[in-house]
């Protein structure tokens, strides 16, 4: 045996048997507290209540939270937001409880605590997965300070509808791309110990295939085949898990049938026997309860079937505490159900360390410290410039001469109220940085950049009422269209470039924020095309949660550069890119429709059985637009060129139990230094079961400077090629296959290998 080999075992047996000594204490202790625990106590564990200092997301809001805490009816809170707000109640359970019990505290961390980051699906589009890992630790070191210690994230669900708010709270529709984020979120909120008080427990939602809501509408209804899911749906929680995430969230839908939230295979076959989960499994908000409306029975009849699936913690709905007593008595749920879930309860406490220190995240020099710190904010800012998406850039526009003379236009152009995007629970909006000030925070002579509003984000008011639910984020100017068009068009007069920022505003996108249509809403078209008019170059910022149909406003800009909701650092980041202090080096996690007619579109559907083909009208297409999105997955450009040469395979035959490569050259033929995500995808020629078009099987972000060149590699191995079969086996089969090299998901260079 090698050296090296040898110490490595050791070290692996070593750690084996320190954890499972571990595990013997805890269990010990465990069981020791449960012995004293009464019924109702432990009924009381699987409570997780919310006294609504935060956004409630349903429209039950806990009361006699105080008065529950110490009767023992409380396991935990949420949405408390605040170190001295969590420490009265840490003391009250502590103090007041019969047996002391602490109290856990989750809340949304979804894109950074008070910091906030770009919206995830920003975030997803850097595909940079050591930032994404040090942002997430970033945040769960801020939410840590302030008292947290669970955070509701990371959301995995692979989402291919646009129209589906929620999109934006994930890593967009690639199974292989959302593992590796998943992964390295939870690493970077759990590091290497949950009793460290500087990370928290990582909760990944939401389980299951919440991110296939039919006609993209919030909490709909979701049906798919076990293969489908398997194949497409489920990599990125399993990804999630088996990088130690200790919870997880059950989803608002129903999948074959029954609800996630009481569905046996789901929380129990699957995820316990199948995966062997062995951490705390909560409820979304109230999901019991709505079982109820998914006509599932009574209130009564719904907990006990969630119990019974294997659920432990009940968010918010309180059907556990009200009703699980009486069905122990009429024996519809178990003693050893009940003692199941209280114990995963009570496992998250120990494994934070709650029961040596009940206040061990609660300190408020540590708050003071680390809460908006520069620290947090200079990683907000690097995320977000990595986060952006250049879509178009003709004839080098950007990036921007500083000494350019500049009309900078568009609602989101001198806004804070948007900045943060939706999900940010704990964020201040008007702590954000808007463009104008950003923009003129890199140049030395402010005058030379003029603004104007020049429309409101909708002038629909009932969408706008409907965006303004969490404050104000829409504010219909007291101008007429007109009046607003016409000061744009005058600064625009003695400028050299038309710099508009549009979009959505932060509450077109999230939870229960769907829409049908997703173009930009007319007030910021007639804007556009009005800036166009001028021909004057005009460089569209786009501002969204989600993808949006941009085919009608991308001719006439002559950059189009898609920036999200990018955080409490918006403004400084997107001055920096667009002055090209930063190179922008995103890439779209999410394929850009053509048309909402498209929906769902993305790179790795199926062939079919009869392909496109524009001289046979019996092929699979559109009369009136084409099959392709407008921009497709893992697209985006930067303002050096980047060009791929020398594909090659080291063998084109490919053995089982051997590996062979797939390398490159990548040379930066550009005249800027910048990051290059390169992309392996490969296609099975023939399958047991219908193959995708293409899958991503690896990726690689690489810096290259001005002028230089590297060989880059992917490895492909059996694993490589490996599917879930018809009988879900996770398998790979003989036969031919493409391997493909490229900067996206259609532009690839390929070559042809057998597995034999
Ligand atoms: C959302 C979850 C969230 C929970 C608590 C629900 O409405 O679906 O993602 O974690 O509220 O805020």
């Amino acid at each position: 045996m090698k050296k090296h080999v040898f110490y490595l075992s050791i070290y692996f047996l070593a750690s084996t048997l320190y954890s499972s000594a571990q595990d013997t204490k805890m269990k010990t202790f465990i069981d020791a507290l449960m012995a004293k625990m009464t019924l109702e106590e432990k009924i009381g564990q699987l409570n997780l209540v919310t006294p609504g200092f935060g956004i409630p997301t349903g429209s039950v809001v806990s009361t006699d939270v105080e008065k529950k805490i110490k009767e023992g009816n409380v396991g935990g809170l949420f949405g408390v937001i605040g170190v001295e707000k969590i420490k009265k109640a840490q003391e009250i359970a502590v103090k007041e409880s019969r047996l002391k019990i602490p109290l856990i505290f989750g809340l949304d961390v979804v894109h950074g605590y008070k910091t906030i980051f770009p919206t995830p699906l920003g975030i997803s589009s850097s595909w940079d997965t050591a930032l994404i890992r040090r942002s997430a630790a970033a945040a769960a070191k801020e939410a840590t300070s302030d008292g947290l210690n669970w955070a509701f994230s990371p959301m995995v669900d692979i989402a291919r509808d646009p129209r589906w708010g929620r999109v934006v709270e994930g890593s967009g529709e690639d199974p292989f791309l959302g593992s590796q984020i998943a992964s390295s979120m939870v690493k970077g909120y759990q590091g290497a110990s949950l009793a460290d008080k500087y990370t928290l427990i990582a909760c990944v939602k939401h389980f299951a295939a919440y991110g296939a809501a039919e006609g993209g509408r919030d909490y709909n209804s979701v049906d798919m085949s076990k293969i489908k899911m398997y194949n497409e749906y489920l990599p990125p929680y399993k990804a999630a898990l088996d990088a130690g995430a200790a919870s997880i969230m059950s989803s608002f839908n129903d999948f074959d049938g029954v609800p996630a939230s009481a569905n046996k295979w789901l929380l129990t076959d699957l995820l316990r026997k199948e995966w062997g989960f062995k951490g705390l499994v909560v409820s979304d908000y109230t999901s019991i309860n709505e079982m109820v409306s998914h006509r599932m029975g009574d209130l009564k009849q719904v907990s006990a079937m969630a119990l019974r699936a294997g659920l432990d913690m009940d968010m918010v709905g309180e059907g556990y505490l009200t009703t699980l007593k009486q069905s122990l008595n009429e024996k519809t749920v178990s003693l050893q159900q009940l003692n199941n879930a209280c114990r995963n309860v009570l496992e998250a406490k120990y494994k934070l360390g709650l029961f040596d220190d009940p206040f061990r995240y609660i300190d408020e020099q540590r708050a003071a410290a680390n809460v908006l710190s520069t620290e947090a904010k200079s990683v907000a800012r690097e995320v977000a410039t990595k986060s952006f998406v250049l879509l178009k850039n003709n004839s080098q526009v950007l990036p921007l001469k500083k000494t350019a003379r500049i009309a900078l236009v568009g609602p989101l152009a001198n806004d804070k109220s948007n900045m943060l995007g939706t999900w940010a629970v704990a964020g201040e909006p008007q702590m954000s940085i808007p463009v104008f000030s950003g923009m003129q925070g890199l140049i030395s002579d402010k005058s030379l950049i003029r603004y104007a509003k020049g429309a409101n984000i909708t002038d629909d008011t009932t969408l706008a009422k409907r965006a303004n639910v969490f404050g104000m984020r829409v504010e219909i100017d007291k101008r007429s269209p007109n009046e607003m068009i016409a000061e744009a068009l005058t600064i625009s007069n003695n400028a050299d470039i038309i710099v508009a920022v549009v979009g959505e505003a932060s509450e077109m996108t999230g939870e229960a924020a769907s829409r049908a249509d997703i173009t930009l809403p007319s007030a910021q078209q007639l804007l556009l095309q009005s800036l166009y008019a001028t021909r004057k170059p005009v460089v569209v910022v786009v501002m969204s949660g989600r993808p949006l149909v941009l085919t009608n406003i991308v001719d006439g800009a002559a950059a189009v550069m898609q920036v999200w909701h990018a955080g409490i650092e918006a403004g400084n980041a997107i001055a920096d890119v667009l002055y090209g202090d930063v190179n922008p080096s995103g890439k779209l996690s999410m394929s850009f429709p053509y048309s909402v007619g498209q929906i769902p579109v993305y790179y790795s559907q199926k062939n079919t059985g009869r392909p496109q083909n524009p001289d046979n009208k019996f092929s699979s297409k559109y009369l009136d637009i084409p099959n392709e999105p407008l921009f497709p997955f893992g697209y985006g450009l930067s303002y050096t060129n980047f060009s791929y040469s020398n594909f090659k395979l080291s063998s084109n035959v490919l053995a089982k139990g051997s590996s062979i490569t797939a390398s490159v050259t990548l040379s930066n033929t550009g005249k800027f230094d910048g990051e290059e995500v390169v992309q392996f995808y490969t296609q099975d020629l023939v399958r047991s079961i219908t193959p995708p078009e293409k899958e991503l099987k690896g990726f690689q972000k690489v810096f290259l400077k001005a002028g230089d060149s590297k060989e880059i590699v992917f490895k492909i191995s059996e694993e490589t090629l490996k599917f879930w079969n018809a009988t879900l086996k996770y398998v790979a089969e003989p036969g031919k296959f493409d391997a493909m090299i490229g900067g996206n998901s259609q532009d690839v260079l390929k070559a042809g290998f057998d597995f034999k």
